[in-house]
């Protein structure tokens, strides 16, 4: 099989690790990639938010299947586009990646499908956005409407700051807050079957003990030791199958990585989000605790054939991620820094770049993900700490806690 890869983040290396570990991929095509990516697929240019360009691409490259890793191509259609070529695009059409694209699309199929989840209004205005404020009370919870690439959520106690959130934002959804640890599920389907991978845990904020701002996520873990038994059951059978039957009535039924972002809260799992592709950086531990063939699971899920897939097989142990972020991640993440000890295996590439001297530099706030297995959590992080203590990027900061609280069992629900 030719699989094309459409990405440049750590979520595509991860996805990237796994697809060449298929037996049945021949070869890997990613665009436009990035140095990690660079060293085990062909690279290729690409616009990945034009639609035509990528479809044009798959045809060219004779790809038999497309993974498509970001929301932005999703959202603007691009496996519609690939699709529409013949040719099997694992991710969802752009009318099913609404359930990401739009915060107020997601609640409305929440709220028609019965699935547990924050209560929330849709606010305008200023005037909207204060009433609905002391609707709650703190803690406040403010979000962007539109796609803001897990950033554009502010958590605070300080109405001030709530409120001049929603002002900048214009449409925001603010809703109640949820109290509880939270759960990253990401489950496989093809708009019908679906198949639960294991639930992580994604660290949001940028400091330790959960200090500072929201941030695209600096680290994850997985499995999760404290998760109630039948978690994952009830998660599908009360989240999962709802959502995507709603999908299939109004017609655009969601097929791909649907992400289910949960609070597990006294009263049980509420959803705190939907995504429609796989995190980042869960997908990196997820991804390196799974044994099934990743090419033949996602073509399987691409061509509605997900009924007939075997169950997943898993690695025993644990993985742990920490992210490598840039000096000013992330309010002003500062790139072109020169980075060494990146080029290990484990090592995933989120935001370098190659510079014309060849070396290795920053691109992005994120800029490597240090992944690790090992017989438990506490094995896990000692094996990511040390990939960790081997990167050198001036001024660049990580979680020291990642999966610490878990591995010393001070999780609970
Ligand atoms: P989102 O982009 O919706 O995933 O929000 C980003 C992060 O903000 C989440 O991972 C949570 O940490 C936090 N968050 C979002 N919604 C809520 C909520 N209703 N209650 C508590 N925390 C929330
Ligand atoms: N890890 C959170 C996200 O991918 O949005």
């Amino acid at each position: 099989m030719r699989v094309l890869l459409i990405g440049s983040g750590g979520r595509e290396h991860a996805l990237a690790i796994g697809l060449v570990a298929d037996p049945d991929v021949e070869q890997l095509i990613a665009a436009p990639g990035n140095p990690g990516i660079a060293q085990i697929a062909e690279l290729r240019e690409v616009t990945a938010t034009d639609p035509a360009s990528v479809a044009a691409l798959a045809v060219e490259t004779g790809a038999d299947l497309v993974v498509i890793g970001p929301e932005a191509p999703l959202v603007a259609g691009v496996a519609d586009a690939v699709r529409a070529e013949g040719i099997a695009c694992f991710g969802p059409s752009g009318p099913a990646a609404q359930l990401e694209g739009s915060k107020t699309f997601a609640k409305d199929v929440m709220s028609a499908a019965g699935v547990p989840t924050a209560r929330a209004f849709t606010c305008s205005t200023p005037e909207e956005a204060a009433a609905a404020l002391d609707e709650f009370g703190p803690t406040y919870v403010v979000k962007d409407d539109g796609l803001a690439a897990g950033k554009g959520v502010v958590v605070t106690d300080d109405r001030s700051a709530a409120l001049a959130h929603a002002t900048e934002c214009g449409r925001v959804v603010i809703e109640e807050y949820l109290d509880g640890p939270e759960v990253s599920l990401f489950v496989v389907t093809d708009g019908e079957a679906a198949l639960p991978l294991m639930p992580a845990q994604d660290f949001k904020r940028v400091g330790d003990d959960d200090a500072g701002p929201n941030t695209g996520g600096m680290g994850a873990y997985t499995p999760l030791p404290w998760a109630p038994d039948g978690l994952v059951e009830q998660v599908m059978a009360e989240v999962v199958h709802p959502t995507l039957a709603e999908m299939r009535k109004r017609g655009t039924p969601f097929a791909g990585l649907l992400y289910v972002g949960l609070a597990i809260t006294g009263k049980g799992p509420r959803v705190i989000e939907f995504n429609a592709r796989f995190g980042d950086p869960e997908t990196q531990v997820v991804l390196a605790m799974l044994t099934t063939p990743l090419a033949g699971l996602l073509r399987a899920a691409a061509t509605g054939e997900l009924a007939a897939h075997p169950p997943l097989t898993w690695r025993d142990g644990s993985a742990v991620t920490v992210v490598v972020a840039s000096e000013g991640y992330p309010e002003a993440p500062r790139t072109g820094g020169v980075l060494t000890g990146a080029e290990r295996p484990g090592v995933i590439h989120a935001g370098t770049a190659r510079r014309a001297d060849g070396a290795l530099v920053s691109s992005g706030g994120r800029v490597v993900c240090a992944t690790a297995t090992g017989t438990d959590l506490a094995a896990a992080r000692d094996a990511a700490y040390a990939l960790v203590s081997g990167i050198d990027l001036a001024g660049s900061h990580h979680r020291s806690d990642i999966a610490l609280a878990a591995a010393e069992r001070r999780v609970h629900v």
